[in-house]
This record gives C-alpha cells, sequence and structure tokens, in this order.
C-alpha cells in the first residue's frame, strides 16, 4: 500500500496522517476546515520534532515524514488516488453514513474504507456502501504517535482479505493489531467504559472523592492514571455517548450513564477540551486540581 487518504484532522486524524507518513505512506489529509488542517499540520511538525529530540526519527525522516502529507477539503479530490481511506471524523453516526455514502461513489474500485469510530457499528457504516466486505473499523488510541494499540473490527460482511491486509498494514505501522468482532463498543471501550461509570457512581454516591478514587486506581491497580482523569482525557461528552450506545446496544441497565455524568455534559463541562470536569485545566498549568465543586 502506498497512498492512503486521513478523513478529518482532529485529534485522531493527524496522528493517524502523522503514523502513515512517518513509516513511507504518501497521505491526504481531509477536512471540512482549512483552520482544522493547518492546525493539524502544525501538531504533526510538533510531535514530529518531539520524536526527533527524543531519537525515535532521525531530521531526515521528519522532512521526509512532513512532505508525504497534502491538505485539501475537497473530499472527492482528497481520496481518488487512495487504496486505503481512514475516515476519523466527528462522532456522528449521520455524519460517518453520509461520508460512506459519499466514498462508496467517489474512491476507486477495491479501495478499502476503514473509519476509527470509537462505538459506531462497522456492520451499519459498511450497509451504506455496495461493498460491505471492503469496510472494517481501524481504531487508534489517541495519542496515535505514541500508543502501540490498532483495534481492528470486523464487520459483519467485512472480507478475510481485507481484514488480514489492515492487520499487516497495522503492523507495518509499528503497532500491535487486535481482531474484535462487530459488536457494541468492540472490546476496548465495553470493558474501559463500565469501570469508568462505576467510578463516577462511586463519586455520586459519596464513597469517596474525586482523588481517592483515582489514587486508588492508580496504585492499587497499576493503573497510568486514574478513572476519572482518564474520562476528563477522553471527553466526558465521548464517555457518555459511548455508554448510550452500550446501553441502547445491548438493552442492558448495567450499562446506564450515572445521573452525574448526563449532568456534567448538559451542563458543558466536558473534561479537558472544556477546562472542566472532575478536575480543573488552566491553560498552561501541569498542575492537576480537583474542580471545585468535588474539592
Ligand atoms: N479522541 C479520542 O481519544 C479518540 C480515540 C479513538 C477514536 N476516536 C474516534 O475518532 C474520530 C475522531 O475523533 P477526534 O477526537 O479526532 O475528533 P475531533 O473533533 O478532534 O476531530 C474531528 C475532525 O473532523 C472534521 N470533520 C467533521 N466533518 C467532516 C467531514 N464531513 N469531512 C471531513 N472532516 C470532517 C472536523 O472539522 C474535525 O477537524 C471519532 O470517530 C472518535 O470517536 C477518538
Amino acid at each position: 500500500m502506498k497512498n492512503v487518504a486521513v478523513i478529518g484532522s482532529g485529534t485522531m486524524g493527524n496522528g493517524i496522517a502523522h503514523v502513515f507518513a512517518q513509516h513511507g505512506l504518501s497521505v491526504s489529509l481531509i477536512d471540512i476546515s482549512e483552520e482544522a488542517l493547518k492546525k493539524a499540520l502544525a501538531t504533526i511538525e510538533k510531535n514530529l520534532d518531539r520524536q526527533v529530540e527524543k531519537g525515535v526519527i532521525s531530521p531526515e525522516t521528519k522532512k521526509a515524514s512532513i512532505q508525504r502529507i497534502s491538505t485539501t477539503t475537497f473530499m472527492k479530490e482528497g481520496v481518488k488516488n487512495a487504496e486505503l481511506v481512514v475516515e476519523a471524523a466527528t462522532e456522528n453516526i449521520d455524519l460517518k453514513l453520509k461520508i460512506f455514502r459519499e466514498l462508496d461513489e467517489c474512491t476507486a474500485p477495491g479501495t478499502i474504507l476503514a473509519s476509527n469510530t470509537s462505538s459506531i457499528s462497522i456492520t451499519k457504516i459498511a450497509s451504506v456502501t455496495k461493498s460491505p466486505d471492503l469496510v472494517i473499523g481501524m481504531h487508534f488510541m489517541n495519542p496515535v504517535p505514541v500508543m502501540k494499540l490498532v483495534e481492528v473490527i470486523r464487520g459483519y460482511n467485512t472480507s478475510d482479505s481485507v481484514t488480514e491486509k489492515i492487520m499487516e498494514l497495522s503492523r507495518t505501522l509499528g503497532k500491535t493489531p487486535v481482531e474484535v468482532n462487530d459488536y457494541p463498543g468492540f472490546v476496548a471501550n465495553r470493558i474501559l467504559m463500565p469501570m469508568i461509570n462505576e467510578a463516577i457512581y462511586t463519586l455520586y454516591e459519596g464513597v469517596a472523592g474525586v482523588q481517592e478514587i483515582d489514587t486508588l486506581m492508580k496504585l492499587g491497580m497499576a493503573h497510568p492514571m486514574g478513572p476519572l482523569q482518564l474520562a476528563d482525557f477522553i471527553g466526558l461528552d465521548v464517555c457518555l455517548s459511548i455508554l448510550n450506545v452500550l446501553h441502547d446496544g445491548f438493552g442492558n441497565p448495567k450499562y446506564a450513564p450515572c445521573p452525574l455524568l448526563v449532568n456534567m455534559v448538559t451542563a458543558g463541562h466536558k473534561g479537558v477540551k472544556s477546562g472542566f470536569g472532575f478536575y480543573q485545566y488552566k491553560p498552561g498549568s501541569k498542575d492537576l486540581v480537583v474542580a471545585e465543586r468535588f474539592s
């Protein structure tokens, strides 16, 4: 595989473009926003610089990687030479279905269509295309250049050969792919989100405070960050939407989102990205301070 396209240049899209380019693939990075594309290129450059400083890559690899990335706001133009398209646009089912309908029309026959969705059914996404055997989930983790895992999700109709190609490509990117089937939350979030939800319930019921809960899980279970801090990092709105997918998909009350989480998202307290969550985030400050409401 030589040419790939990445749709969406936000947190995940710029990381995905970065790893493809770093490993020798030409990348067309597509977004509806010029501003987002500019920001993505600046982020990729900064992250490549960090890799050079750490001795992970040479300055020449950095230069070549940047040169392999082109950007466009025209999807048709951006995907026309792609052998693989990885969609990493905003997590919204209607948007994803619209993008895949268009990709079905404007990509060359045989192009593999992957989605980086955290929770939307790959089978559902594939159902709006004429070749559901070519549609697959390629779930990278944040931050993409650092995290080793790719959860490879087989939709109901994904072919063996497409799955094998994506597993192989993930290894070429220096990642460890894990193949799973397409059921709500796949595997990573099906296990992670109930843990985060339970941590929020523990806080909601007054069993313990924010710092106590996170310290217990960090020191007791050797997690690198506590579940409440992790929820802030992922985005509380994202956590809520994944829990809703689990709850709706399985119809099991054990996945019902904690009312505190629902309230926080409704109030605009979405974690790091909004400046407030279980902790408060001041620009430039590296201290982890519990949000006033919970301190
Ligand atoms: N953030 C995470 O930790 C994480 C982890 C794994 C998977 N994901 C998944 O990755 C995907 C992207 O998430 P993100 O956090 O990078 O979101 P983000 O909000 O940072 O970026 C989304 C980008 O998509 C662009 N976009 C919206 N509509 C578009 C369209 N029609 N065509 C092209 N670009 C469009 C937006 O302008 C934005 O730049 C989602 O499906 C999300 O569930 C996110």
